[in-house]
């Protein structure tokens, strides 16, 4: 228990952390937490069991520290509303490192340091970072324990904030650590808010550091992160293990780790179909694995919302996992009209808010939960809210944090280390104009280009600018962990390796076009099964297409719009391929391939020569 481990004063010794009782023999485990012990001389060490009473001592320490305040029970049960430090709100991409060993391997599109400098540096920054804390040791696996090769980490944090939150993220605890045995391999992943007490020193709510540093090591499949305790940058199996380390592994091992969701499609037939699909951040990926579709007979489980691992089976087919445990969802836009599934699962509670607005009745709202907002909130700051205060209530990229399992459509396959055979893969992005709502690609390396020239708007997941177009190959511009010309030279090579029809089949969505007006031409959401269907018709050989310049898209009467309330104008401009905006276009395409350098794959530049000889 943690008073078991509890020293009274900070040690001045590496021998004053007694790790005798530490519930593990794994020797490479016992001597890191040794050493980070050592070098950031926390008041005591817990290592996390995962059981209902550990979360209750967090989460009572959490809101005695002001940082948690308990929601009313009958509305959220066992959950809590958090607000973080006004400047620590989103993911820090000028912030995060790629520190391989060679610059090269980092490539065009990442920050990077030499590791030995990076680890200098950093050692200084942990010198002492959790002095008048508890160092937490948050032993987790990404995906299923019942893996054939589980896929462990284990977090080292100074913040409860971050145990509760990794809690339902990931597998955590005991049951974990046991499977671990004396020597399985795991990732270590270093995490402090950088923000040590002085004795009798007075904490404040949500401890951080204005120097923050994600890193990744992919080399040693090691990341370390220090000065921020927002969710993107502290949840460390999250975005740092499940998608930049292990991206580096699936390059090394011939597989996917990808930024994408995860969803079982049921038609009317009870036809089963497997879909995944990339969108940058804050760009739907969670509305649709959990689309309730209004078409008539179709239904939707979800699998995954964030991201996804992908393995070839010995049938040559391509299957996907969902390494998580939870869902750390966009909160503004989540209501009962776009994702009425997401609030059935956070009606359950167990879950934790962060930067969202407190209603009187302690219960949680943010702009979209509700038509009419309530007459007063604390807002995310903490200061009176009233529908006249002319601000937001939430941040833009406040969110829900909801074990995944209480979702109620999610798939039985869910828990199936093998995964799910996956027929079709979607690429997508906020786009304004140019973009039609859905195109085919001719095959998988024109779906590859597609993938590798994806374009969006930047939303306020990240620091920085919102709302400029910006090229995202694949979505995981932020979460590539080695040299993007590499990454889509790999997407290549599987398609490659692979029998070509056995892989999936590849199309593009854009659900954000405007009208002249500024409005969206595609009322999305619900209505997307739409698009889903006639991708599903389209894989079967019943749907019919057109040949445009960029792809295929749905002949005039392909897509199913029965009962949709949408002009027949407004569709077209929702399909339209407007060849002058794809003119636009190329030279955009042709900056971003000058940026990716020389490891542009030749394959890629011909899709590119191609398309700009059919706009002629
Ligand atoms: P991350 O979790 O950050 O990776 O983002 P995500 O891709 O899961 O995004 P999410 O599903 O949370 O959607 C983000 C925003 O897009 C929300 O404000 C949604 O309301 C909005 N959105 C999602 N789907 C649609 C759609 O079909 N049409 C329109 N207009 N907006 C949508
Ligand atoms: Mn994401
Ligand atoms: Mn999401």
């Amino acid at each position: 228990t943690e008073t078991a481990l509890r020293v009274e004063s900070p040690p001045t010794s590496a021998s004053a952390y007694d790790l005798s009782n530490a519930p593990t023999e794994h020797q490479g485990l016992l001597a890191w937490v040794a050493e980070v012990a050592e070098l950031t001389q926390p008041d005591a060490i817990h290592w996390v069991d995962g059981s209902d009473a550990e979360y209750k001592l967090l989460t009572d320490e959490l809101i005695a520290g002001g940082t948690l305040v308990r929601l009313n029970d009958e509305k959220k049960p066992n959950s809590f509303w958090a607000r973080t430090d006004p400047s620590d709100v989103a993911r820090v991409e000028q912030r995060t490192f790629i520190c391989s060993i060679d610059e090269a391997d980092a490539g065009p599109t990442n920050n990077w340091m030499a590791p030995a400098e990076m680890k200098a540096l950093m050692t200084e920054l942990y010198r002492g970072s959790m002095r008048g804390r508890t160092l937490y040791v948050v032993p987790f696996c990404m995906g299923p324990l019942t893996a054939e090769k589980p896929m462990f980490g284990v977090e080292i944090t100074d913040s409860a904030y971050v145990v509760a939150s990794m809690r339902i993220m990931a597998r955590t605890g005991s049951e974990v650590l046991q499977k671990m045995g004396t020597d399985a391999k795991y990732v270590p992943c270093l995490h402090s808010v950088g923000a040590p007490l002085a004795p009798g020193q007075k904490d404040v709510p949500w401890p951080c550091n204005d120097e923050k540093y994600i890193v990744q090591f992919p080399e040693e499949r090691t990341i370390w992160s220090y000065g921020s305790g927002y969710g993107g940058n502290s949840l460390l199996g999250k975005k740092c293990y499940s998608l930049r380390i292990a991206s580096a592994m699936a390059r090394d091992e011939g597989w996917l780790a990808e930024h994408m969701l995860i969803l079982k499609l049921i038609s009317p037939e009870k036809k089963v179909h497997y879909i995944a699909a990339a969108f940058p951040s804050a760009c739907g990926k969670t509305n649709l694995a959990m689309l309730d579709p209004t078409l008539e007979g179709w239904e939707v489980e979800t699998l995954g919302d964030d991201i996804a691992w992908m393995r070839f089976g010995e049938d040559g087919r391509l299957y996907a996992v969902n390494p998580e445990f939870g869902l750390f969802g966009v909160a503004p836009g989540t209501g009962w009209k776009t994702n009425p599934n997401a609030m059935r699962t956070i009606e359950k509670g167990n879950s934790l808010f962060t930067n969202v607005a407190l209603t009187d009745d302690g219960d949680v709202w943010w702009e979209g939960y509700s038509q009419t907002p309530p007459n007063h909130l604390t807002d995310w700051k903490g200061r009176e809210w009233t529908p006249e205060s002319g601000e937001l209530s939430s941040h833009p990229n406040s969110r829900f944090c909801t074990p995944i399992k209480q979702c109620p459509i999610i798939a039985d396959e869910y828990e199936d280390p093998n995964g799910v055979p996956i027929s079709a893969i979607i690429f997508g992005g906020r786009r304004a104009t140019t973009v039609p709502l859905v195109t085919q690609s001719r095959d998988w390396d024109h779906g590859v280009f597609m993938g590798a020239t994806l374009s969006s708007e930047t939303t306020a997941a990240a620091v920085g600018e919102v709302g400029v177009v910006r090229r995202d190959p694949m979505a995981m511009l932020p979460f590539l962990g080695y040299n993007a010309g590499d990454y889509l030279n790999h997407w290549l090579t599987v398609g490659k390796e692979h029998a070509a029809d056995k892989l999936p089949k590849i199309f593009y969505v854009n659900w954000f076009r405007k009208d002249e007006a500024g409005k969206f031409v595609w009322p999305g959401f619900s209505e997307n099964g739409r698009v889903l269907k006639w991708i599903i018709e389209r894989l079967d050989g019943t749907a019919d297409a057109v040949e445009t310049p960029i792809g295929l898209v749905p002949a005039a009467d392909a897509l199913d719009v029965t009962g949709l309330d949408l002009s027949l104008e407004a569709l077209q401009v929702a399909l339209n391929v407007d060849e002058e905006e794809w003119k636009a276009e190329l030279p955009l395409i042709e900056e971003w391939f000058t940026k990716l350098g020389d490891k542009v794959p030749a394959t890629l530049k011909l899709e590119l020569d191609n398309l700009k000889a059919r706009l002629g």
